[in-house]
């Protein structure tokens, strides 16, 4: 398929920080089906989505409710120009820097990686203190070791950028957009 007419894979896992920044994203882009975590349909929720407001704009969305994965079929139909993970939980980070693919995020990053489709990341653990809104506060969280080990892991893979905030994000999607 021409590139023009593939469309954008977007994951949403479990994760508030990033979270309006990465649906602005989203709201402001076409052509994208969504991915959610179990843990980001419920976050989405904790801080005030309606899925409903995404099918008004026509997006498609899978949810992870397959022991399977079975949307990862999309993958090999060559639909999608590139996967963008974002927000990434310190876990969906830990998880794909480690090769797991047991759930719909973890396999679609997989699947991404098995049929050459361009991933990005935006993870949120990448700094030893990190600002972040609770539902309804903002709070200050200290991301461990492990947390930012697993980052500059991540980091490493091929065909995959990993970033660390929203500008970086912006730049990489318009040269995919
Ligand atoms: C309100 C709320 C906000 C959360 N925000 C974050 C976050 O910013 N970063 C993070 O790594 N985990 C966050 N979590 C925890 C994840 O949702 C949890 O680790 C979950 O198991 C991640 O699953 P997933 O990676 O499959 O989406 C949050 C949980 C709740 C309830």
């Amino acid at each position: 398929m021409d590139k023009k007419n593939k469309r954008i894979a977007w994951a949403i896992t479990g994760s508030g920080h990033f979270l309006k920044e990465s649906i602005d994203i989203i709201n402001s882009l076409n052509n994208i089906d969504l991915f959610l975590s179990r843990a980001g349909e419920e976050v989405l929720k904790w801080y005030g989505y309606k899925l409903s407001d995404f099918k008004k704009k026509k997006i498609k969305i899978f949810k992870d409710v397959t022991a399977s994965s079975a949307p990862v079929s999309l993958f090999y139909e060559d639909i999608y120009k590139v996967l963008i993970v974002s927000p990434a939980t310190s876990n969906t980070v830990a998880q794909m820097a480690y090769g797991f693919s047991d759930n719909l995020i973890t396999n679609i990053f997989a699947q991404a990686g098995k049929c050459k489709v361009h991933s990005i990341i935006l993870a949120c653990d990448t700094e030893p203190v990190v600002i972040t809104p609770a539902p309804g506060k903002m709070v200050t969280v200290y991301p461990r070791e492990i947390d930012l080990e697993n980052y500059e892991l991540l980091k490493k893979f091929k065909n995959t950028d990993v970033v660390r905030n929203v500008d970086e994000l912006e730049k990489i999607i318009k040269k995919w957009h």
